[in-house]
């Protein structure tokens, strides 16, 4: 049960593999905590008042819509954090489920796959006053490269696709920034973008070349959303 107004919306982005977003700007429920488990209470409460909000909103739509995909409740969704900080599901009857989470003020981005290892990252879409900065400390010299190839008003929305795919995949292996965001390029794929949908295309000297799908999903003209996911047991 969603105790909460979420709007949400939903894309399928590759086989085994849904991208939804929800507004979790309503207001909470005074009961709805009550499907997290005692460590994700004690997280949000050591959180300030509206991120603790949004925390609290955010666990429990991805509880509620695992407990459809499990057939469990969704306080019994055996939700878990990676060393590193990723959410990740225990395996249920023998299924393996991962999961992945990104914030834009109240939008919440959540992709949930099937025997695929999954990353998503939500950005606004508005200028970057660093952007130049970043793209110098954090892309590669090809990625570089084809952001300024693009006509000047049409770099900030390249620099936060960029940013999304690379963000995305470095979820997806559960590192976050403690992968060098320098070590990997992504590109745009040989396929047409589509109004909908885009693709990259991954280049990681030294790993092995999982089949990895890199998607932006365009939703609406406010913000930029990518997944990568790979099969599981590929991307080591
Ligand atoms: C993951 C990370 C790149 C996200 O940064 P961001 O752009 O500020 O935030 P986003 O909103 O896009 O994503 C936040 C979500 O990423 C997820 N996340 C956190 N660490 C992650 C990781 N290593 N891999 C994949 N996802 C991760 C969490 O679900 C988090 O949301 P939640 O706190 O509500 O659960 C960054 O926080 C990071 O690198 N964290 C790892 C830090 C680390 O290695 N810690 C080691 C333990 S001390």
């Amino acid at each position: 049960m969603i105790t909460r107004a979420a709007r949400a919306w939903t894309a399928a982005i590759a086989p085994g593999v849904e991208l939804w977003c929800a507004d979790l700007s309503g207001p909470l429920s005074s009961s709805a905590a009550a499907v997290l488990t005692p460590d994700e209470r004690n997280r949000a409460v050591r959180m300030a008042a509206r991120p603790g909000q949004r925390f609290v909103a955010s666990r429990i739509f991805l509880r509620c819509l695992l407990s459809h995909r499990l057939g469990l409740p969704p306080a019994r969704v055996p939700l878990r954090l990676s060393p590193h900080g990723k959410p990740y599901l225990a395996a249920v009857a023998g299924e393996t489920w991962d999961v992945s989470l990104s914030h834009a003020g109240d939008t919440l981005a959540v992709a949930i796959a099937r025997d695929r290892a999954v990353g998503v990252d939500i950005e606004p879409n508005r200028p970057q006053p660093a952007m130049n900065d970043i793209a110098d400390g954090f892309f590669t010299p090809v990625e570089r490269r084809y952001l300024r190839s693009q006509p000047t008003d049409r770099q900030p929305t390249c620099f936060q696709l960029i940013w999304t795919a690379k963000e995305a995949y470095a979820k997806a292996l559960g590192l976050g920034f403690a992968l060098p965001f320098p070590s990997f390029s992504l590109t745009p794929g040989p396929g047409p973008a589509t109004n909908r949908y885009s693709s990259w295309e991954l280049h990681h000297p030294g790993h092995p070349t999982a089949p990895w799908s890199v998607v932006t999903a365009h939703r609406d003209q406010h913000s930029v959303i990518t997944v990568a996911s790979a099969p599981q047991g590929s991307t080591s």
